[in-house]
């Protein structure tokens, strides 16, 4: 019979997925630079269309980085950003393509199509190595794009996707109740 177990092991398996919350507030704690670039470290490898990698990621981890930031989210989400040491803003490189794929220049609705696709996909493992890396996640798409946009990325090239709060949850209350995930029966298909 095939094996079913894991080779991640029980404790990477509640690490990465069944046990890893999405943490809503964040202890004081900081977190280093090093460890942030050990994230990337893990999450460049998966992945993307024709090995473009869109994804762009922009630390904020200073009071004058948060001072600009904060003002673009709503005051749900800002409460939450508040406490994070670090909020990561995930964007698509519009112009990935250049110099290494010049045969994507002509149709710009398909360039940005595909890049998206990655891009997100790219965030998903940015998130999964958040947790390989022993902190903590708070993914959240709702903020004012448009002034995220002109404020870290003038010249237009980037736009950010989705914001990601990242450090140690807090002592007290440090995320919502678990909501269930979709019976099995109702995702999985077989042909
Ligand atoms: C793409 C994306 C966008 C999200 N946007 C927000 C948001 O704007 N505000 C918020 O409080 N949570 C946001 N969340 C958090 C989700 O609600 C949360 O991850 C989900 O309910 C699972 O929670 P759990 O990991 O604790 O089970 C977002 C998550 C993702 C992946």
């Amino acid at each position: 019979m095939e094996s079913t177990a894991l080779r991640l092991g029980t404790a990477g398996e509640k690490l990465l997925f069944t046990e890893a919350r999405t943490v809503k507030r964040f202890s004081p704690t900081p977190v280093g630079d090093d460890r942030l670039a050990g994230i990337w470290d893990l999450a460049r490898w998966p992945p993307t269309s024709s090995n473009i990698q869109p994804l762009r990621v922009l630390f904020v981890r200073t009071a004058e980085g948060f001072g600009r930031l904060l003002p673009h989210l709503p005051e749900r989400n800002r409460e939450q950003a508040r406490t994070a040491p670090v909020t990561a803003v995930l964007a698509l490189d519009r112009d990935y393509h250049e110099p290494a794929a010049p045969h994507l220049n002509a149709d710009e609705v398909h360039r940005l199509d595909l890049g998206r696709f990655s891009a997100a996909l790219q965030a998903g493992y940015f998130i999964l190595a958040v947790r390989a890396a022993g902190l903590h996640a708070g993914p959240m798409g709702g903020f004012d794009h448009d002034g995220v946009d002109r404020e870290f990325f003038p010249d237009g090239r980037c736009t950010a996707l989705l914001l990601v709060n990242i450090g140690h949850p807090a002592a007290e209350n440090p995320w919502r109740e678990r909501q269930p995930r979709l019976p099995v029966d109702r995702v999985l298909r077989w042909a």
